[in-house]
């Protein structure tokens, strides 16, 4: 029998945290260390990730903090992660690539879900939907105080819709991704983001490492 060639399955990995944690800085980090073993590393973002998903992005992040329900938010959530799924994901999954997303499902279930009014079974239908099985091999989630992640945001500045529901919600955010992680603790690794960039890297490498021993490795 002829040999048959395996399709290469990439590793899906998201990032999630409350506005401010490190993110972007942590994603850059850990996909450079990746590249420099060879791996072939897809960045991307939520919500937006593909061209259609970047249009709903605006609608999203722009305008009044009041703009939108926990309802129509968490469905214009849910219909760009259908596209950056469809066209951007699963693609370079299917290429054997890394793919690390800022953001993905569970900032949907912290943010609209059990942070805002909606309520957790609502998220789940639609995550029953939409995504499926095909959740994350891992996901990071960047623990930081409020106060500190707050700060950090302002001071980037970009679009503030989310930044701008105020204190109280970002709280809630922080201990929904908390429980988040108490309830999926074989995909979810909680790390502390309170130590400067290079502490933070070493701890999420560390991570990375745990789940995928030779991913490192050159
Ligand atoms: P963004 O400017 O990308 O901020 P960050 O760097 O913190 O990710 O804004 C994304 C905002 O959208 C952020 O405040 C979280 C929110 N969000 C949700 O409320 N639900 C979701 O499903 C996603 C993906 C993001």
């Amino acid at each position: 029998m002829a040999a048959e060639t395996e399709t290469p399955k990439g590793v899906f990995i998201s990032f999630e945290g409350g506005d401010g944690t490190g993110k972007s800085t942590q994603i850059n980090r850990l996909a450079e260390k990746l590249r420099i073993a060879g791996r072939n590393v897809v960045t991307t973002r939520e919500p937006g990730g593909s061209p259609g998903a970047d249009a709903i992005r605006a609608l999203l992040l722009e305008g009044d903090p009041g703009r939108w329900s926990s309802l129509t938010e968490a469905l214009l959530m849910y219909a760009s992660r259908a596209d950056h799924l469809e066209r951007t994901i699963i693609p370079a999954l299917a290429n054997g690539a890394v793919v690390i997303s800022d953001r993905f499902a569970d900032s949907t279930m912290a943010y609209q879900g059990l942070a805002g009014s909606l309520g957790e079974n609502t998220v789940k239908t639609l995550h029953d939907i939409v995504v499926g099985n095909r959740d994350p091999d891992l996901t990071i989630i960047l623990d930081l105080p409020v106060e500190h992640g707050l700060k950090r945001a302002v001071t980037r500045g970009g679009e503030q819709r989310f930044e701008s529901k105020g204190a109280r919600y970002q709280e809630d955010v922080r201990q929904a991704f908390l429980e988040i992680a108490r309830r999926e603790p074989k995909r979810c690794t909680l790390v502390d983001a309170r130590d400067d960039v290079d502490a933070v890297a070493e701890r999420v490498f560390a991570a990375v490492r745990s789940r995928f021993p030779d991913i490192f490795s050159v």
